[in-house]
């Protein structure tokens, strides 16, 4: 549960949408139809990052909101490459806000944590964006939950709340459970999910012959090369088609229903494969479903390691 609301006052939209493959795989034209059909759908949560395609995500994300700004939560990151030293955040953000054409963003992520810059030295710039109005809310993305503690305690004697955190979490990618996702909960800290379908493996298209990011990308080939996943991502499948419906539903639906999750950061490469993310909107998971689909791949082990505990 959230009470983040656009600056019209609109509470944000059970999903995000993650512009990672704008002006990369996805072209301006294919990247304007994904963005009408999240607006269609009621999704006025966007996500994107300093980092991504060299800046072209951000710039054509400014473009499609102009005309709406108000009505759009918009969440940018700086230190992307793992920088967070004050002068190359300051720098990003910069960069960001030029890109976007704005002089306000809703939420800021520090991408990643840094063990070589003093969390206050990081946070005495987030403090300054917010009281300067160029940010609305702070959050932390990649961050363990320690961190995340860590991090607001400094951030609470500058004024500051974290208020969002982005971790990554999908059927075979669960660590959140541990101690992110209770830890939010307990903080009321809202959790917006990344690669929900881990990177496009519980689509179920790597049981065939398909090309895309796990086959190009030797960093997503290596997170998500293990047997157990790929044997998950078939079994969803078979599920999905016994149901009627997409894997790529049942997957980001998944997510969705946990305890914890604000909106979980859906993304496609077209509008013709965001659809079924789409429709895991509005589709209906029931105990039985959620139970089966989630006894599909290992429960990590409680922080305790009290494994008969669980
Ligand atoms: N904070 C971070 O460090 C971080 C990291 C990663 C992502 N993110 C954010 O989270 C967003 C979502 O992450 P993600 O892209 O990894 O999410 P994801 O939902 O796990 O993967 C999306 C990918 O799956 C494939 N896919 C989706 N629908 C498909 C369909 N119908 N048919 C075939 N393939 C399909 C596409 O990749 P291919 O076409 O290449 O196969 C698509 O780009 C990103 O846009 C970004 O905003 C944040």
């Amino acid at each position: 549960m959230t009470d983040l609301t656009t600056t019209d006052g609109t509470p944000i939209s059970r999903f995000c949408f993650g512009t990672m493959q704008w002006g990369g795989k996805a072209d301006a034209v294919d990247s304007r139809a994904m963005y009408e059909a999240c607006r269609k759908q009621g999704i006025n949560f966007f996500d994107t990052a300093h980092g991504y395609t060299g800046g072209a995500s951000e710039t054509l994300l400014g473009q499609f909101i102009a005309e709406e700004r108000d009505e759009i939560f918009v969440a940018t990151k700086c230190a992307s490459t793992g920088d967070c030293r004050p002068e190359a955040i300051r720098r990003d953000f910069d960069e960001s806000l030029t890109r976007l054409g704005m002089d306000q963003v809703d939420l800021i992520y520090m991408h990643r944590w840094s063990d070589e810059v003093p969390l206050e030295a990081v946070y005495e710039v987030l403090a300054e964006w917010v009281q300067a109005g160029k940010v609305r809310h702070i959050g932390v993305s990649n961050y363990a939950a320690w961190q995340v503690m860590k991090a607001q305690a400094v951030a609470e004697t500058l004024g500051l709340t974290i208020a969002m955190l982005q971790p990554m979490y999908s059927l075979v990618k669960r660590q959140v459970e541990v101690e992110i996702l209770p830890m939010a909960v307990s903080e009321g800290m809202a959790v917006v999910p990344y690669s929900p379908l881990g990177g496009g493996l519980l689509t179920g298209k790597y049981a065939g012959k398909a090309e895309g990011r796990l086959t190009h990308d030797p960093m997503y080939k290596e997170r998500y090369g293990v047997e157990w996943m790929h044997k998950a991502a078939t079994e969803i499948s078979s599920i999905a088609t016994e149901l009627g419906t997409s894997p790529i539903t049942l997957a980001v639906a998944w997510v969705a229903v946990n305890l914890g999750i604000t909106a979980p950061i859906i993304s496609a490469s077209s509008a013709t494969q965001l659809q079924p993310s789409l429709d895991a909107m509005n589709f209906e998971l029931s105990d039985t479903l959620y139970a089966r689909l989630s006894a599909l791949t290992p429960r990590p082990a409680p922080a305790t390691d009290r494994l008969e505990e669980q």
